[in-house]
This record gives C-alpha cells, structure tokens and sequence, in this order.
C-alpha cells in the first residue's frame, strides 16, 4: 500500500462494514477489500492511459512538459477517475468508454493542485510526496504547466473516439461548468481565499465554499459515468445528490486531516490551513463536530443512493472510504 492509495482503514472499519439494511441487495455496500482492488485496477489504468494522452518530456517545450509529469505522475490517489468508472459501470458503462472521461478530470484536478499551491495561492512546497511543481520548476513554468493540463483536459473530451458527438459536447459543458464560475472550482478557491482570516464564517457559507472548490468536481465526475452509461433521469438526479455530497465529504475530510494526519500519510504539508487562517470544519466546528458532520453528509450521500432501483454497491464503498480515509 502506497501512501498515495488510500489507506487500509483497519480491522475496525472491516468489521463495522456490513451489508445494506436488513440484506436488501439494493443497499449493499463493497468491501473496503472490494474497494481497495477495484481503485487499485482504475488507477493502473488511467495512468496507462494518460502516459499516452501526455507529451513527452522531449516535445517542445520541454520545461512545460516536464511540469505537467511530475505533478501528474506522482503517487495520487486518482478519486476523480474513479467515481466516472464507478458510476459509469453502476450504470452499465463499458470501461473503455469510460476512461478518456476519468483522465479528463484527473487533468483538470492535476491543474487546480498545481496552481493551488502557487504562492499567491496557499504557497505550499509539498505536494504527492514531491517538491510542488512551482518550488522545482519555477512559477511561471508551473502556471503554464497549470494551463496545460486544464487544455489537455478539455481536449481528450473533445477527441474521445469512443463517444459521439452529442455526448463529448455535453462531457466538455459539463466539466466546464465545474471548473469554472460562478458554480465550480474556480469560484470556490476565489472565495477560500477571501475567506482567509475572517471569523465570521457562517456553517452554510463554509458549506457553499467547500462544495464548489471540491464538491463540483467530484459531482460532475459521478454525473459524467451517469451520462455516458445512458442512466434515465432520476438515475442521474439521485447520483447528483450522492456526489454533491461525497464531495463535500471529500473536503470536510481533507480539512481534518489536515490537522491530524502526518506528511508522510498526506504527500503534503500538514497544519496548513490554521498557519493560514483558512475557513475549515475544524477550526468552526472543532474536531470532533466536524467528525459528526462528516459521519452525517455520509449517511446523506449513501441515502441518496436508496432512490437508485439497481444495486449500488461500488458508489456506497467508495463514500465508506471517504469517510473512514487517512490518506
Ligand atoms: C486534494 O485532492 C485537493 C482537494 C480537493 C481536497 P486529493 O486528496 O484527491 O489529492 P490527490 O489527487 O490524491 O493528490
Ligand atoms: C483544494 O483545497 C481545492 C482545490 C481546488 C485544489 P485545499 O487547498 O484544502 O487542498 P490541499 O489541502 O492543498 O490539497
Ligand atoms: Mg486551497
Ligand atoms: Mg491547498
Ligand atoms: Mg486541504
């Protein structure tokens, strides 16, 4: 077990996990070993897939290319991929039509990590275990880096063979909408760092800030596997609500490693965020609330899952391993 894979949640979570209520099959939910084996085949093969999606290190220009491999090829967990593959599949998807859209979104997130980082972003040095990509390569090559990975992103929608016309369009608008403003990522790092230092940050507004930062990203991932497997439209809505809240599980979880865990585990510097007044569920909560609610928005997202009329074990596993993650 790398540190980049999630972490073996222990004999604990083993025997805490059980069937869907009272054995109803539809509530089922995979093993963390279950889990554990499908992430580690996803994985394996979406950086099979990206090593032939990404320039060579030696194609002009070679600093930029550079870049972009050593922020994406270091250990990562690949979250993002494997919810398109696990909600595509749920919804009976075939791998290979699935996995041009999971690189999609491991590209788009290399993009926002690197430019996270940056100095006038949260200045971070550590990063999937390695110097970030600014502090070894300089900042500008590191934006550039950025700006590549978000244009590779959008590119390997928009060529994906395996896809029609119609459905690449709608992948492209999807993972745009995400990224962006006023709804995704990009106007929730604006407003994570207007956020920084202030004490009067309302538990709907950290709510609102962490679900676009991460949570939009993370949902259009699950809708993307929905769409390509042709879920109808109450299939897709109940993955919505699922999403929307693993991904906000995703970062309330993150916050709170980001005070207990070590940087060994994390591939990143620890206690960042109180050195920088970020707005956490730690620092309103405190810890053991913010556990609570992460135990809670848990118990949301799987019951979204209850609307689906077809087993959904995978999607139950992976939000388990979200909860239970140290890594
Ligand atoms: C870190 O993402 C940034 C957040 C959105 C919380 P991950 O925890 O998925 O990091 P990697 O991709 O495994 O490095
Ligand atoms: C990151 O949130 C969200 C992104 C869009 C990258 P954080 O700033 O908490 O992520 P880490 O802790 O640096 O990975
Ligand atoms: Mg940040
Ligand atoms: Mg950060
Ligand atoms: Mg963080």
């Amino acid at each position: 077990m790398t540190r980049a894979s999630f972490e073996d949640p222990g004999a604990a979570a083993e025997a805490r996990h059980a069937r869907g209520a009272a054995g109803d099959a539809r509530g089922a939910e995979a093993s963390p070993e279950e889990v554990r084996e499908y992430a580690a085949r996803v994985r394996a093969e979406v950086e099979a897939e990206l090593e032939g999606l990404v320039p060579a290190e030696s194609e002009d220009p070679p600093a930029v290319h550079a870049a972009v491999r050593w922020s994406l090829f270091a250990p990562a967990k690949r979250f993002r991929p494997l919810l398109v593959t696990a909600s595509g599949e749920t919804f009976g998807a075939p791998r290979a039509k699935l996995i041009r859209t999971a690189c999609a979104f491991e590209l788009l997130h290399t993009y926002s990590l690197v430019h996270d980082d940056l100095p006038a972003m949260d200045d971070d040095d550590l990063r999937r275990g390695r110097p970030t990509c600014h502090v070894r390569f300089g900042e500008a090559t590191a934006i550039l880096a950025g700006d590549a990975l978000q244009a590779l992103a959008f590119q390997t929608l928009a060529e994906d063979e395996t896809l029609g016309a119609e459905l690449r369009v709608r992948l492209v608008s999807e993972l745009a909408r995400a990224a962006g403003t006023p709804a995704g990522m990009v106007a929730g790092q604006a407003h994570d760092l207007s956020a920084e230092g202030r004490s009067d940050v309302s538990g709907d507004e950290l709510d609102r800030l962490h679900r676009r930062k991460t949570g939009a990203l993370i949902a259009a991932a699950a809708r993307a596997g929905a769409l390509i497997a042709g879920a109808g439209a109450a299939e897709a809505a109940a993955v919505t609500l699922y999403a929307h809240d693993l991904g906000l599980l995703f970062q309330i979880t993150d916050d709170l490693l980001d005070v207990t865990a070590s940087a060994s585990d994390l591939g990143k510097t620890p206690g960042k965020d109180a050195h920088a007044g970020k707005a956490t569920y730690p620092s309103l909560y405190g810890l053991e609330a913010a556990r609570r609610r992460a135990r809670e928005v848990f118990e949301g997202a799987t019951a979204a899952l209850d609307a689906i009329a077809r087993p959904t074990p995978l999607l139950r596993g992976l939000a388990r391993l979200v909860l239970e993650r140290r890594a």
